[in-house]
């Protein structure tokens, strides 16, 4: 990532002139800080650029994943959302770790672990064998009920070395599409959210179950009902604008988009996959990533060259981090700002989370 300065945030109107000074102040302050305490600053792509600017270290949650295993600090303030501080906690359990804000959650990573044992129960009593796929925006209650956890850079690679047909893959039901799509397996929608009826579910699922069969697929996948309420929102006409206006711009989306814009968009990615795409792309002078505004904004700031169409969204939960909750949180190490997990649920969340970084590296 290209070191952001505080002209170029003024310039770009990332940052408000009269702003400037204190923004200044405040990286200054936060560095001496990190360097006195030996504080380790990971940071979600989609943060704020003036928090990219200080984080050491800034990524997609599979990157940032790693980043919290091999973490040797005294301490971590966690520049993303909760679950993502949690991954940090789950793998690195020595080290203490802040979340400047308890807004910082995920729509995502809201499901009940109670309704997944229920799921799961329900499988198991049609005498399917499958594994539970966990994408990594969910609680460790959640992550320690599963085989394996993914991300969006790397959920068809594991979907592809677990070497088990069928998947039961929670919680985002359009990144489950993506899968079933790459991997070849039948794909089963979900049912309606807190709508899990097992006699209404089975008589949707069954007939496909058989097409499935009959097609020579290599398993099935059951989707589970949730969405990110960010991406989920975007829609064909933000694509069909995009093209009727540019037809020749690269149109990206992630992972979490519905089915219908990653058949319509060039490429399906992670947040670190559509920067490096970017980057080994300067041939590709216009670009439209749909995803959240936050990547897009720091993909203007380091390609100055480029065009890029923004039908992105903002994610009110990767905003509740701000520069100054960064700085308070790393001065006063408050208590209730910090994230622990019980540890028997934290040993097997780890399990899951080590598989994947072993399967999807
Ligand atoms: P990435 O792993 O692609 O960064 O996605 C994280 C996320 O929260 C997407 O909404
Ligand atoms: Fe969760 Fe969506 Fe926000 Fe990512 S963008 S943190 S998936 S709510």
């Amino acid at each position: 990532m290209v070191a952001l300065d505080i002209a170029q945030l003024v310039r770009s109107g990332q940052v408000e002139e009269s702003r400037a000074e204190r923004v200044q102040w405040l990286w200054n302050e936060i560095r001496r800080l990190k360097h006195d305490k030996h504080a380790f600053l990971p940071a979600h792509n989609y943060q704020v650029p003036e928090v990219q600017a200080i984080a050491d270290t800034v990524g997609d949650s599979f990157e940032l994943a790693v980043r919290a295993r091999d973490v040797k600090a005294r301490l971590v303030v966690f520049c993303g959302v909760r679950f993502m501080a949690e991954g940090c906690y789950t793998l690195a359990p020595d080290v203490p770790v802040y979340l400047p804000s308890q807004q910082a959650l995920c729509s995502l990573a809201e499901m009940d672990a109670d309704d997944l044992e229920e799921r799961q129960e329900f499988l198991r009593s049609l005498g399917r064998k499958f594994a539970t796929m966990t994408y990594v925006n969910t609680y460790a209650s959640v992550k320690a009920l599963s085989d394996v956890c993914c991300t969006s850079s790397n959920a068809v690679k594991i979907a592809d070395r677990l070497g088990v047909p069928d998947l039961l893959f929670v919680p985002d039901q359009n990144l489950a599409y993506q899968v079933a799509l790459q991997t070849r397996r039948m794909y089963l929608p979900p049912p309606e959210p807190h709508q899990f009826h097992p006699r209404e579910y089975l008589a949707r699922i069954e007939p496909l179950l058989r097409e499935g069969e009959r097609a020579g697929m290599v398993g099935n996948l059951f989707a589970w009902e949730g969405a990110c309420h960010v991406h989920h929102q975007m829609t064909l006409a933000d694509i069909a604008h995009i093209r009727q206006e540019d037809p020749e711009a690269v149109v990206i989306v992630h992972g979490e988009v519905k089915p219908e814009l990653q058949q319509a968009a060039d490429e399906v990615m992670s947040t670190s996959q559509m920067a490096k795409y970017v980057e080994s792309h300067p041939e590709k002078k216009r670009l439209a990533i749909l995803t959240e505004c936050g990547l897009v904004v720091r993909l203007e700031l380091e390609h100055p060259d480029r065009q890029f169409y923004k039908p992105c969204r903002l994610c009110e939960h990767m905003k509740a981090i701000t520069l100054e909750s960064v700085y308070e949180t790393l001065r006063d190490e408050p208590a209730h700002c910090l994230v622990t997990v019980p540890e028997a649920v934290r040993q097997r969340a780890a399990a899951a989370m080590l598989r994947m970084i072993d399967l999807g590296a």
